[in-house]
């Protein structure tokens, strides 16, 4: 597995716009996250060489963040926020309405890869709260009818 040249290039010119290479970490992993699906420790050691950093140093950024994944889940990746607005909003009973509904708990991958259901911090987006995040969309104001026509839509 490895960066193809066409994201190579955008990381590296992404790079070019600040005083360190470094700087493009994020938009560089999820970049790489939406070439290969996650970033793992084979393409942590070769984005390190465009970034300029210890390999660890990608790493240790991986592992904080829930968003950026260091092995491949399924091809879509599902997420309930579950933090304070979201909350109070109602996501723990929607959570708990998507796991029986796709019969996943948080943390497993369909058996067919379709979906990874995952639960997450605040996204940021409080004000639509409950939030449901399929790739890299968010569903905000969301409620279980809707929930399941978007799930029952992912190929
Ligand atoms: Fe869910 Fe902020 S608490 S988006």
């Amino acid at each position: 597995m490895v960066i193809s040249s066409a994201l190579r290039a955008e990381i590296e010119a992404e790079c070019a716009r600040f005083p360190l290479a470094r700087g493009a970490m994020l938009f560089a992993l999820h970049r790489v996250q939406a070439e290969h699906g996650a970033v793992t420790p084979e393409l942590a050691v070769e984005l390190s060489e465009l970034l300029e950093v210890r390999p660890i140093e990608v790493l240790e950024v991986v592992s904080f963040y829930n968003m950026i994944d260091a092995s491949p889940g399924g091809r879509h990746r599902v997420r309930v926020c579950t933090n304070l607005s979201c909350s109070l909003a109602g996501a723990r009973s929607l959570l708990r309405d998507v796991e029986e509904h796709l019969g996943l708990e948080c943390g497993q991958t369909s058996d067919d890869g379709r979906i990874n259901l995952g639960r997450e911090e605040c996204l940021g987006a409080c004000g639509g709260a409950p939030m449901l995040w399929i790739d890299d969309a968010y569903h905000e104001c969301i409620d279980l009818e809707r929930a399941r026509e978007l799930l029952d839509g992912l190929e």
